[in-house]
């Protein structure tokens, strides 16, 4: 159980989170559970399909049908938010919490100028209107890296490179300033020296306003380079949480292991191991612990009853039998 204090910006608790399709239900998230400090950039990490996009739409009450959260709490700013309305959820989007998505072209609107778009957040969540509204909207677009804000205003987003665009979608998560930002693989589709440009831009920002992010990547690199804290998925469950410090020293799951050895090698050696197998569909789960098939230390045990996730150190989490 993860427990709540007033350090904690965000409680995710006993988080389940399932599909009912003809072809069964989906279990997409299950008992996931874990913190955001103020202030702490939180990395999300795990394969494709692991459940990080579903953990994160379940935050926002982003989750369409025939998906659903079935139960767990959701905490943030002392308010479980599965208890909200649907007008109070729309509230709490955009205002308090902002978002950023992989795909910045479909996140935005085609027909709609730069600056409107940007203006329209601040219409929507705060009381600015006319001329305060459109220097807002300038103060953000500086804020994001634009050195000529009036000249991007006008613009609409076919005339922007990738990473402009995802400037500008970061300006609109920051623009009502929230106090937590949930970005999903934000630098996913950019290139490699773009990517680095707008995870410096993110990390810079974040800190000087002083806000806690949700960083959802595939790529354990990026965690490694700007987040405090991690949180490990695998098959629909939150497997390991850790300090970002501890994780890369010495990660406690076999799965976290064997990813560190697959992305870095034995001991930072170079050489490369694979994990064997892969990923398991969520529809037919192994039985006892969803890693036994593929982990090198398998014991009759995890062939059971599915581990629990528990606390082993300060800050320290792990769902395995090993601990
Ligand atoms: N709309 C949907 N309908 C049915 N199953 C879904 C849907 N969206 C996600 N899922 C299930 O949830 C799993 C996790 O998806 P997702 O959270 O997007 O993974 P990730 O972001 O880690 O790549 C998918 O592999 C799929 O089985
Ligand atoms: S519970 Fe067992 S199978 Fe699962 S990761 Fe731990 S040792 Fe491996
Ligand atoms: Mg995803």
């Amino acid at each position: 159980m993860v427990k709540i204090n007033d350090t904690n910006l965000l409680d995710v608790i006993g988080l389940n989170t399932r599909f009912f399709t003809e072809e069964g239900v989906i279990p997409a998230v299950n008992d996931v559970s874990f913190a955001i400090r103020k202030g702490e950039i939180f990395g999300l990490v795990g394969e494709s399909g692991s459940g990080k996009t579903v953990t994160a739409h379940s935050i926002m009450g982003l989750v369409q049908p025939p998906g659903r959260v079935v139960s767990g709490k959701i905490v943030f700013e002392g308010t479980d938010l599965l208890t909200l309305s649907r007008e109070q959820m729309e509230d709490v989007r955009g205002r308090r919490i902002g978002m950023v998505f992989q795909e910045p072209m479909t996140a935005l609107n085609p027909v709609l100028r730069i600056g409107e778009q940007i203006s329209e957040v601040l219409e929507i969540h705060t009381s600015l209107s006319g001329n305060a509204m459109k220097e807002r909207t300038y103060e953000l677009l500086t804020q994001v890296g634009f050195d000529e804000p009036r000249k991007r205003y006008i613009q609409y987003p076919h005339q922007l490179s990738g990473g402009q665009r995802q400037r500008v979608l970061m300006a609109m998560a920051i623009a009502c300033n929230p106090s937590l930002i949930i970005a999903d693989e934000p630098t996913t589709a950019l290139d490699v020296a773009t990517e680095s440009q707008i995870l410096g831009l993110i990390e810079g920002l974040i800190a000087r306003l002083g806000m806690s992010m949700l960083f959802i990547t595939h790529d354990l690199t990026i965690v490694r380079s700007m987040g405090q804290s991690v949180g490990l998925m695998y098959a629909g469950r939150m497997v390991e949480r850790n300090t970002v410090g501890e994780f890369f020293a010495k990660p406690l799951h076999p799965y976290g292991q064997g990813l560190l050895e697959s992305v870095y090698g034995f001991s930072g050696s170079g050489r490369l191991k694979a994990i064997p197998g892969s990923v398991p569909n969520l529809s037919e789960l192994p039985d006892g612990c969803t890693f036994h098939p593929r982990c090198p230390h398998a014991m009759d045990i995890c062939r059971g009853d599915e581990p629990v996730i528990k606390e082993v150190g300060k800050d320290q989490w792990v769902r395995c039998y090993l601990y």
